[in-house]
């Protein structure tokens, strides 16, 4: 197994994924300072750190009905998830994890020195994760399974039967089931469909950055009981030891206007998946599965190159979508619904566009 040093999709998306019209996005439109409702007043630059500053893992605590004991606070989902692999898989183990995914899991188990053994969840069954395919790729090596809940790239949901299942299946083979839930936020639920309420089994992450446009502020967590909560604690100290002061104070700003942010993101989601059912109606070279939530979709282009289409939009349309070879699915592109409306409405008028010419050769 090769040791992973860098992610080819991050390097893409900070690079190359910006345009008029970025479909390439994945979570809401950045917001500005103005949005929390805070001024610069409320920013605090002092403060010693211990385990966490206790207003915010309260805060966090509480949004998912869970004990300040069970939460690490860190820096976005990303680290989230990197302390969480890190403490939770040794060189050598296997890590068990759905196919396709978000490829910087894959390479931040391959970087700490872990193998990655896929299970596929397929796009002809709505990219429905079969428990049975778990248990089947399960080895005596496997210490971790991974999830992503909205899945990244189709915005599947993952019933609790299915969870629930995938998690007896992990615990009976001693290993534990690590849960992306950074779409899940997307739902607006409350209280938030955690799988963290499923039992100590699973370890999940998440933060405020997709769901509120807030990633700005690295306001990530991962929630496991209260044992391994404390081992990330430990481990995190080799990484990044604190916090930004300024970012904590502004994130639990944040966290008391959520309620406010999210009825406009709802709204605009809720428009573009219209406008989106009606694009899908009129392509017979697109097949699609576009669940009714979620801020990504993931077609397959029926014939032709998406390599090909990708340089059309981008040459000849200003507009941009994920190519599903960074999903390992080329075949695919990922194509997001979190922009304003009119910016969607024509982006997908380009795409279509874009197919057309694809089709003229
Ligand atoms: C599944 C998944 N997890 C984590 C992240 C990164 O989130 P954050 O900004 O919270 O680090 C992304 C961003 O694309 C993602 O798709």
């Amino acid at each position: 197994m090769t040791r992973a040093t860098a992610s080819p999709y991050m390097e893409w998306a900070k690079t190359r994924s910006a345009a008029r019209y970025n479909l390439a996005r994945s979570g809401m439109p950045d917001q500005p300072l103005s949005a929390l409702g805070a001024t610069l007043q409320d920013v605090e630059t002092d403060g010693a750190d211990g385990y966490g500053w206790a207003p915010l893992l309260e805060t966090i605590a509480h949004r998912f009905g869970t004990s300040p004991a069970s939460v690490v606070h860190l820096p976005g989902t990303s680290m989230a998830n990197f302390v969480a692999l890190a403490g939770l898989l040794s060189p050598g183990d296997d890590l068990v994890a759905e196919a396709p995914t978000y490829e910087l899991i894959l390479s931040a188990a391959r970087f700490l020195g872990a193998n990655v053994v896929p299970f596929i969840r397929r796009a002809e069954d709505e990219f429905r994760v079969d428990p049975e395919d778990v248990a089947r790729a399960i080895t005596p090596r496997t210490r971790l399974v991974a999830l992503t809940n909205l899945h990244n790239p189709s915005s599947a949901r993952l019933p609790d039967g299915t969870l629930f299942r995938v998690g007896e299946i992990a615990r009976e083979a001693g290993a534990r089931v690590l849960v992306d839930e950074v779409y899940l936020e997307t739902l607006y639920e409350t209280p938030m469909p955690t799988a963290h309420r499923l039992g100590p089994v699973f370890v999940t992450t998440s933060s405020l950055t997709k769901a509120y446009g807030l990633s700005g502020l690295r306001c990530g967590w991962v929630l496991a009981e209260p044992d391994v909560a404390r081992r990330l604690w430990r481990l995190n100290d080799l990484f990044g030891v604190n916090h930004a002061r300024p970012a904590e104070t502004l994130a639990l700003r944040a966290f008391a206007k959520l309620t406010d942010l999210a009825p406009g993101f709802s709204r605009m989601l809720e428009t573009n998946r219209g406008a989106l059912r009606e694009f899908l109606a009129t392509r017979s070279d697109l097949a699609c599965f576009a669940p009714p939530h979620g801020t990504v979709v993931f077609p397959k282009l029926l014939s032709g190159d998406v390599g090909r289409l990708c340089g059309i939009l981008r040459e000849t349309y200003d507009t941009t979508v994920v190519p599903g070879d960074f999903f390992g699915r080329p075949a695919h592109f990922r194509l997001g619904l979190s922009v304003p409306v009119d910016t969607f409405r024509e982006g997908i008028s380009r795409l279509g566009q874009a197919l057309d010419d694809l089709r003229k050769g």
